[in-house]
C-alpha cells in the first residue's frame, strides 16, 4: 500500500493517504480545504487516482476537502452514516468492511469527541482521528461530545487493538507524528495506565477550554461536506485559502 501522512499547519491536522499500488485507486482521510491543492499536486506525482474522501467525524476547527476534491477530480464522498449528512456518497457503518482495490478499512464507531466519530482500522494502522491523540484525546463538550462515551471507546475498543497497531491520530499539536497502542495504552495521560472513569469524567469537566474559535463556521460548513460560509469574518479567511506548497507536496 501507497501510505502518506500530510499536515496542514493552520490547525494542525493530519490528512493521510491510502493508495493501492496495483489498481492505482486511493482514499484521503480527512482532507481539508485549504489543502486540497497540495493533496491534488501529491496524487498526481504517485499517479494516483483519487477514488474517496473519507472523514472520521464532523470537524469543528478546519473544513473538510470532501466537496472541493469530488468537484475537482470526481472522488466519491464517504462519512459515518450514523451523521446522515445529505452530500454523502456512501454511509460508513460500524465494522462493515469498506474495500478499495488491496486498502480495506474497517470502520470503528467510537463516539464521545462526537457522538458520531469514527476511527478507522486499515490493517496494522488505526486512524483515530480526534478520539485518541498522541498522549491526548479530543474535547468532548461540544458536538454531543460525552466523555463517559470517550472513556469507553478508547478503553473498550482502541485499546483493545494489538499492541503493535499504529495510532495516527487526527491532530498534534507538537510534532508528533505517529504512536502505538501499547505506549498510548500505558502512558497517555488522560485515557491510558489505571485512569478511571471517573478520574477521566473529572478531568475533562476541568478543562475549562475556550470557545473554538472556527466551529460556527466549521460545523454547518462540514455538514455540507465542505462548504466554506459566504459570510465569515475577515481573519478567519485564511481557512478558506488554498495554503502554500511546493510542487513536491
Ligand atoms: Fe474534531
Amino acid at each position: 500500500m501507497i501510505f502518506r501522512q500530510l499536515f496542514e499547519p493552520l490547525s494542525s491536522t493530519y490528512t493521510y493517504l491510502l493508495g493501492c499500488e496495483e489498481t492505482v485507486a486511493s482514499i484521503i482521510i480527512d482532507p481539508v480545504i485549504d489543502a486540497v491543492d497540495r493533496e491534488l499536486a501529491l496524487l498526481a506525482q504517485l499517479q494516483l487516482r483519487l477514488e474517496y474522501s473519507v472523514d472520521t467525524h464532523v470537524h469543528a476547527d478546519h473544513i473538510t476537502g470532501a466537496l472541493v476534491l469530488k468537484q475537482k477530480v470526481g472522488s466519491k464522498i464517504a462519512a459515518p452514516a450514523i451523521e446522515r449528512l445529505p452530500c454523502v456518497d456512501v454511509g460508513l457503518e460500524d465494522s462493515r468492511a469498506f474495500r478499495l482495490g488491496s486498502v480495506e478499512l474497517q470502520p470503528m464507531h467510537t463516539p464521545g469527541h462526537t457522538d458520531g466519530h469514527f476511527a478507522y482500522v486499515c490493517g496494522g494502522r488505526a486512524f483515530t482521528g480526534d478520539a485518541l491523540l498522541i498522549d491526548g484525546c479530543g474535547r468532548t463538550d461540544f458536538q454531543n461530545g460525552d466523555s463517559t462515551a470517550l472513556y469507553r471507546s478508547v478503553r473498550e475498543r482502541l485499546f483493545a487493538l494489538p499492541d503493535d497497531c499504529l495510532i495516527y491520530p487526527g491532530h498534534d499539536y507538537n510534532q508528533r507524528r505517529v504512536s502505538t497502542v501499547a505506549q498510548e495504552r500505558a502512558r497517555n495521560p488522560r485515557l491510558g495506565g489505571d485512569r478511571t472513569l471517573d478520574d477521566f469524567v473529572r478531568l475533562m469537566a476541568e478543562l475549562n477550554l475556550p470557545y473554538p474559535k472556527f466551529i460556527d463556521h466549521a460545523v454547518p460548513g462540514n455538514r455540507r461536506c465542505g462548504v466554506c460560509p459566504e459570510e465569515m469574518p475577515e481573519k478567519l479567511d485564511v481557512y478558506c485559502k488554498q495554503m502554500e506548497h511546493s510542487p513536491q507536496g
